[in-house]
């Protein structure tokens, strides 16, 4: 599976969000390069999952926190595509721990997929919004 390139495709022009991403798009990266090459114990792939895991839930506390501070109108929606991800991200890790293992492919390619769906399509919708709502 191919690592997550970093281009200006998945830049929201806020600083903090784009380094936040960044940092999760590093950890995938490491992920999908331990279930490559195999070079990892699943002590310590559970520890960058679990790091993965909890670095994304904070970001999306702040996202959502920075969503309410510029009465963003479509935070519900936004904040739904949080949950769902949790969500998921939390059968994808009882499936793989009922077949003994901390990642799988398929978890790896949700991972993939939501972040840069979820980046490019909603995320960037946030800065729109601020550039068109300047704060006074
Ligand atoms: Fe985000
Ligand atoms: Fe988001």
């Amino acid at each position: 599976m191919e690592q997550i390139i970093w281009t200006e495709k998945l830049k929201t022009g806020i600083v903090q969000i784009d380094d936040q991403h960044q940092s999760i798009i590093i950890l995938i990266n490491k992920l999908i390069e331990i279930e490559f090459n195999h070079i990892l114990e699943k002590i310590e792939t559970d520890a960058i999952l679990t790091e993965l895991i909890e670095y994304s839930i904070n970001h999306f506390k702040e996202e959502e926190r920075l969503m309410q501070e510029i009465e963003y109108p479509l935070l519900e929606e936004h904040q739904g595509e949080h949950y769902i991800f949790k969500y998921k991200i939390a059968m994808f890790c009882k499936s793989a721990s009922d077949s003994n293992k901390t990642i799988t492919q398929e978890m790896l390619l949700f991972l993939k997929n939501w972040f840069i769906n979820h980046i490019t399509n909603s995320d960037m919708k946030i800065n729109t919004h601020l550039q068109s709502h300047p704060k006074n």
